[in-house]
Order: C-alpha cells, then sequence, then structure tokens
C-alpha cells in the first residue's frame, strides 16, 4: 500500500509527475484505460511524450463511432504504438441481441445498464485484472456526480488504486493543452460532441446544456454506463 505522505505527494503533484511516480511504486502493473475522449488524449500524450512506462488500453464495445476507430489509428501512428483493445465476449453479445435485440438499450434503463455491463464493465474487470493502478481522465467539470472524486482512491471493490490526474483540470486547461501539443483528437469535438461513448448512445450538445447532456439522452438517469460506480464486481459475482 501506499504511505500517506506518498498519496499526499500525488495529490499536489502534475498529472506527468503522479504517473512517473505510480509507475515507478508499481512497475508494469499502471494502465491507463482510454475512451479516446480529449481528456485521455491529454494523458496518452503525457504518457508517450515523457516515456512513462504505463500500459495504455481501449474497450471497443462493438458500437463506436467510424470517428474513433479513425482517431485509434491517428493516435497509434503519432506516438508510433499499438494501443490495447479488449472486446466483450462474443456469447455476451449474442445471447444479449437474441433476448433484447441490436437496439435493445433503447427499450429501458435495465437493459441500457446491462448492454454497457457486457459491452463495457466486463471487458474492463478482464483489462484490469492484474494492476495496481487504474488510470482514468475523469474531470470534476464533466458532471455533478464527479464533482467529489479525489485525485488517487483506493478502490475497495478491485483492490487497486483508481487515479484521476486530470480531476482537477478546467476545459479550457484541457484544451490549451491540446493546442499547445498539437494532439490528436476526435473530428467529431468539432461538431458538438464533448462527451462521447457509443455512436447509438452519444448525440452533439446545445449551446448550454451540460457536458454529459449527449449521453443516453433519451434517459432520466444518472447517465454513468458502470465504469466508475465500484459497484461492478459485486454485480458480476452475483450474476455468475
Ligand atoms: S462513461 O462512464 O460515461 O463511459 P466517460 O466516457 O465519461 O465514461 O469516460 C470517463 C473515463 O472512463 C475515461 O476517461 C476513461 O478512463 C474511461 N472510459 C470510458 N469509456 C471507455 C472506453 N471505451 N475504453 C476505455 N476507457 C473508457
Ligand atoms: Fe450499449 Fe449504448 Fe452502453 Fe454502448 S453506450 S454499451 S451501445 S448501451
Amino acid at each position: 500500500m501506499l504511505s500517506k505522505s506518498t498519496l499526499d505527494i500525488i495529490g499536489s503533484a502534475s498529472a506527468a509527475e503522479g504517473l512517473a511516480l505510480l509507475a515507478n511504486q508499481y512497475p508494469g502493473q499502471v494502465v491507463f484505460s482510454s475512451s479516446l475522449g480529449q481528456e485521455d488524449q491529454v494523458i496518452t500524450d503525457l504518457i508517450f511524450r515523457n516515456q512513462i512506462p504505463v500500459e495504455v488500453f481501449t474497450l471497443d464495445t462493438g458500437r463506436l463511432f467510424n470517428e474513433t476507430y479513425e482517431l485509434l489509428e491517428r493516435t497509434n501512428a503519432r506516438y508510433k504504438t499499438t494501443i490495447k483493445v479488449f472486446f466483450p465476449e462474443a456469447s455476451d453479445v449474442e445471447e444479449y441481441v437474441q433476448t433484447n435485440g441490436i437496439n435493445g438499450f433503447y427499450e429501458s434503463v435495465e437493459n441500457r445498464k446491462s448492454c454497457c455491463y457486457i459491452r463495457k464493465v466486463k471487458p474492463l474487470n478482464r483489462a484490469l485484472a492484474n494492476a495496481k493502478v487504474w488510470v482514468t481522465g475523469l474531470r470534476a467539470g464533466q458532471s455533478d456526480n464527479r464533482k467529489e472524486m479525489p485525485v488517487i482512491e483506493w478502490d475497495e471493490t478491485r483492490g487497486l488504486y483508481k487515479y484521476n490526474p486530470l480531476i482537477q483540470w478546467s476545459f479550457d486547461e484541457m484544451m490549451d493543452y491540446i493546442n499547445l501539443h498539437e494532439v490528436p483528437y476526435s473530428r467529431l469535438h468539432d461538431q458538438g460532441f464533448i462527451s462521447i461513448g457509443c455512436a447509438p448512445c452519444t448525440r452533439a450538445i446545445e449551446s448550454g446544456e451540460e457536458a454529459r447532456a449527449g449521453r443516453w439522452w433519451w434517459e432520466n438517469s444518472q447517465k454513468e454506463c458502470g465504469l466508475h460506480a465500484g459497484e461492478n464486481k459485486k454485480q458480476e459475482a452475483a450474476q455468475s
């Protein structure tokens, strides 16, 4: 476990310093989940620019925008890397589609969450199996749910540290970094999309709407997919 003083140092360090410190503490066991959104592209740039040994992976739900796949290729080319891609279990998707229909997630919040569970949460659990630190691109300004999230916390359910290096960054700081370093970003961001997930579940936002208003816009829910709920392992255990 990390000492209180190390946690304090990470809490006030820059994102690059925090990443480097954790990679040094847990060699080969620090992994970064990238959705290829703007925040995540900043972290990817920090990792490769500073040659910090952190593994970068993405979860391909099978329903992403083609712009996201294009960005994955541009990112790999830019940093001369191959971001690891995790897919859902074919049998889970087949069963879901057989039972609920190909777009069954529009029918109810429950159907939507079970689609997110098999296409995102289960593959994430596999990706984190041997990790001691999970790096995310969460930002407090993204939603009310995320306002109180700390820079680093112990995730009891998963048995690892969750590190959110950009949690205190403002939208403008993030964009300044992207522009300064010419970080590759999704063409959809220039078309009114802020938070980008799966294509059938994401729309552009109107001016005045909050950043995540375009996610599962037809729902009156918390608008979270379960990746950051902390309840995922328990749900998986209950289902198996
Ligand atoms: S979500 O929970 O609504 O999907 P959001 O899109 O805001 O989350 O992204 C928040 C963080 O979750 C990202 O910075 C990233 O760390 C992780 N994440 C979300 N979607 C993916 C994905 N498809 N692949 C890898 N990581 C993801
Ligand atoms: Fe399924 Fe939509 Fe969730 Fe993607 S965002 S996993 S398509 S419900």
